[in-house]
């Protein structure tokens, strides 16, 4: 209990010591990202800023609890670093690999007098975001022992298996995690869900369209009640409202193209907005018990911001065709050039399936206008990701309940009716021209 009060203590005379630091006017020469790590209440108004709705559970939650400030600031509670190793498809043993334990190391440059500069900042934090991204335990789960035991039951529920770019073989982005108390735990990393391969070599940031963790969670016995997981592949349902409405996994690769996170739009979109929203995610996946080193959650959102650079360059010798006028007079309008995304668009004019949209949790009301960039490397389109590819997306057969080539059962997949009435043939050079964007 002494120990409890001291550690509150202490963390409050650093609170204060951040705020003074602030108020002598030091900030000034500091760059954003030197700011970001050192200064909790600046932190509190970007997320006050990037909040699209104030209205929602995910907002209150998060303006009462992050850089608040006060004695239920999550940014008070334990950092969360833990050993992890990479769970790998040649290991069937149980929990002995050759792979060492080891922490990620979330040191960077030291600020002072010749603060390094914000380039180099930057670059370390990707490096620790890099390795975050396939190392750091993202939920701790169950019902992955199984797979421990036998790998090839990992492809069953669509986890990957192959080299990443951090030069290990991994399952899955699975992690052995050693826990506070001793014992070891498996977890998911964000590569899980937001990683796939390509002929053994995993692309950090695709979706994993295959991975099943709805049937995952159903056929471990971890679901007693409530609604049947039945997503099927590449979504999942993050939210705890008590209604069924699963998100398609988004392509990371184009969040830095993307006005606003979440296919709600929960947040308007910067990478210091991205680094809210992952602490934030981290805290609250581990029942606000501990946090990230603001470190690495900055770091994550520096690698992933990154990730657009990886992208094939966009095909521009199409730039006269049928399809560009098209788009043009079309599309243009929403998904605007260069990055083909765009304000948000309310529930009632976009006509898609509002279940997601109108979610208390995080609901807006609206659905972003997401990014088209390298929309031909995807396999799943629109929020709940019930579409197969742009064509689909363009065909008006989809508004018909004779309607089968979805991803997730029949039609008809209502809304966003734009470019259905024109010709057939027009349709296809449309699609084309989205698929060299
Ligand atoms: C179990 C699967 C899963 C894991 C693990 C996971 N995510 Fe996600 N992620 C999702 C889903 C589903 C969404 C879509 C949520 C929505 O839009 O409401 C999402 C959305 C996001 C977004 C918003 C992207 C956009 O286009 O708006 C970011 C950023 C993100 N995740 C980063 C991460 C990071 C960083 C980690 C690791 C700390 C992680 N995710 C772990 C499934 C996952
Ligand atoms: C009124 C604004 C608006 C117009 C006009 C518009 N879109 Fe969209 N588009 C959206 C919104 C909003 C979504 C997301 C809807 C959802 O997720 O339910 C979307 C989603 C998409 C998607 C799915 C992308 C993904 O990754 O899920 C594609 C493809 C697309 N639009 C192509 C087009 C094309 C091609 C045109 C022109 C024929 C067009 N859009 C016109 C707003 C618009």
């Amino acid at each position: 209990m002494q120990q409890l009060a001291v550690r509150r203590l202490v963390s409050r005379s650093l609170l204060l010591a951040s705020v003074f630091v602030l108020g002598s006017g030091c900030s000034d020469s500091r760059g954003p990202l030197r700011r970001f790590l050192l200064d909790p209440g600046h932190r509190h108004e970007i997320l006050q800023e990037s909040l699209l709705s104030r209205e929602n559970d995910y907002a209150t939650l998060r303006l009462a609890r992050y850089g608040s400030m006060d004695s239920q600031d999550w940014l008070r509670l334990p950092e969360f670093l833990p050993a992890t190793i990479e769970v790998s498809a040649a290991d069937q043993s149980h929990g002995m690999t050759q792979a060492a334990w080891s922490v990620i190391d979330v040191s960077l440059p030291a600020a002072d007098e010749d603060e390094p500069s914000e380039q180099a900042l930057r670059e370390a934090l990707r490096q620790i975001g890099k390795t975050a991204f396939f190392r750091y335990p993202a939920q701790l789960v169950s019902g992955f022992e199984a797979i421990r035991r036998d790998p090839l039951r990992a492809a069953e529920y669509g986890l990957w298996q192959g080299r990443t770019p951090t030069h290990q073989q991994q399952l899955g982005g699975l992690l052995d995690v050693k826990l506070p108390d001793g014992s070891v735990g498996i977890a998911t990393s964000c590569s899980t869900c937001h990683a796939a391969a390509v002929s053994g070599e995993v692309i950090p940031g695709a979706t994993n369209s295959a991975l099943d963790m709805g049937k995952l969670a159903i056929d471990s016995g971890q679901q007693a009640e409530g609604p049947p997981l039945a997503w099927g592949r590449g979504r999942l349902d993050t939210s705890d409202d008590g209604v069924d409405n699963p998100a398609a996994i988004p392509d990371l690769r184009v969040v830095a193209m993307q006005r606003a996170l979440h296919h709600n739009a929960t947040l308007h979109s910067n990478l210091l907005a991205l680094a809210v929203r992952i602490e934030t995610l981290l805290i609250t996946t581990y029942r606000q018990g501990v946090r990230p080193p603001p470190s690495l959650a900055l770091g994550l959102a520096v690698y992933l911001w990154s990730l657009s650079g990886e992208l094939p360059p966009e095909q521009s010798s199409e730039n006269q065709s049928v399809g560009a006028s098209l788009f043009a007079q079309h599309c243009a309008h929403c998904h605007l050039p260069p990055h083909y995304s765009g304000d948000p668009v309310p529930l009632a004019v976009i006509g898609t399936d509002p279940a997601l949209g109108i979610s208390r949790e995080r609901g807006t009301g609206w659905y972003r206008t997401p990014s088209l960039r390298s929309a031909k490397l995807r396999q799943q389109f629109l929020h709940h990701g019930v579409l197969p590819s742009v064509a689909a997306v363009l065909d008006p057969q989809r508004l018909l309940h004779s309607y089968r080539d979805g991803n997730h059962g029949p039609g008809p997949v209502r809304g966003h009716l734009y470019g259905l009435t024109i010709s057939a043939s027009e349709r296809a050079a449309l699609t084309a021209f989205v698929e060299t964007l």
